[in-house]
């Protein structure tokens, strides 16, 4: 008997889609299944005002096939000299949605990002009364915390102190790899959600380091050891409607990653929905993942559900999917799972 689950058409609340050749590649894959995502800004150079979040809205709607109806949902890339007025323009007006806050140095092109947080103090006073939400990289950057440590250090020192100077302060802590992160967004109260990304669901330490590096799986925040992929897993298929989809879907041409200094990212697009749904089915929680994929989001956005749906349908042939696409010449390798999956996007 072949099993069927029909949703309302879910979101993408973290997504790179780059720009220039690799936009028109990707950008397809995202809104072949994806209503609505939140557009990542680490451009370069980034997306920092509402005239540049303007421009790349325009340059994204032009990289989507005829007759799609996929919304791109800006944000602005937050520096220390973000002007608190614009970004307050940019959300009423519509055309953003939310800011991002990078650490400077944590990620892929993050150098223009916050330094010293006090510097930013205004711009996230000025975002909390006018409700614009803050996405946020949760990792440290100091070169004594050890990578594995970063996130839960980055809730102490930094995300913690913020949103005490900063009440009202809407934050969405982008995705979330360790058990520190999932208690600190379930214990954390409405002003705070958790977004979780399918890679995050199903690697952890070992996938990326036994038997040879796997450049494919690393990704920032890197994959933690096991125990923090099982309460990833408990999250998102759990009762906190905080947590949500953010699939971090971040692709880089394989020579850069393949490399002896590869960048960070997983390129998820084309596979997203049916890794999620495999996780829900192993976790025996299906009627759970409308919640986590279509419902969540929206609600913690101030957004309506999206009104059209998306059928996926449980088969017993593996589905298939491309290894990589090519994006003006260059491969970009598809995230491999590890395992076959079973949940087609009908
Ligand atoms: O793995 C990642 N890739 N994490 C990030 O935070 C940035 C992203 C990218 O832009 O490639
Ligand atoms: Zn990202």
């Amino acid at each position: 008997m072949s099993e069927t689950v029909t949703l309302p058409r879910p979101d993408d609340w973290h997504l790179h889609l780059r720009d220039g050749a690799m936009l028109t590649a990707v950008a397809p894959e995202s809104a072949r299944h994806f209503g609505r995502a939140i557009i990542m800004p680490n451009l370069v150079p980034p997306v920092v005002t509402g005239a540049d979040a303007a421009a790349y809205r325009d340059r994204i709607m032009a990289a989507l096939p005829a007759g799609s109806r996929f919304t791109p949902l800006m944000t602005l890339y937050l520096t220390e000299e973000t002007d608190p007025a614009d970004v307050v323009a940019a959300h009423e007006s519509g055309l953003v949605t939310a800011v991002k806050l990078y650490p400077a140095g944590a990620t892929t092109n993050s150098a223009s990002g916050v330094r010293d947080f006090t510097r930013v103090h205004g711009v996230l006073e000025a975002m909390a009364e006018a409700g614009v939400p803050l996405c946020v990289h949760g990792e440290v950057t100091d070169p004594e915390i050890d990578i594995f440590d970063r996130e839960a250090v980055f809730i102490e020192r930094v995300l913690d102190p913020i949103r005490h100077a900063t009440p009202g302060l809407r934050v969405v802590m982008e995705h979330i790899t360790t058990q520190d992160g999932v208690a600190y967004v379930r214990e954390g109260g409405p002003d705070i959600a958790g977004t979780i990304t399918a890679h995050h669901l199903v690697i952890n330490r070992n996938h990326l380091l036994v038997g040879g590096i796997r450049p494919h799986y690393y990704c920032l925040p890197v994959a933690k050891r096991e125990a923090h992929r099982l309460a990833l897993r408990a999250a998102a298929t759990g009762d906190c409607d905080r947590f949500f989809l953010g699939t971090d879907s971040a692709p880089h041409p394989d020579g850069a990653k393949e490399s002896a200094c590869g960048c960070a990212g997983c390129f998820t697009a084309p596979n997203a929905l049916s890794i999620v749904a495999q996780v829900f089915e192993q976790e025996g929680a299906l009627d759970r993942l409308e919640a986590f994929v279509s419902r969540n989001g929206p609600a913690f956005y101030g957004l309506p559900v999206n009104e059209d749906t998306l059928t996926l349908a449980r088969q017993d042939a593996p589905v298939a999917y491309p290894d990589r696409i090519d994006a003006g010449g260059e491969d970009v390798t598809v995230f491999d799972p590890g395992f076959p999956l079973h949940w087609q996007v009908t």
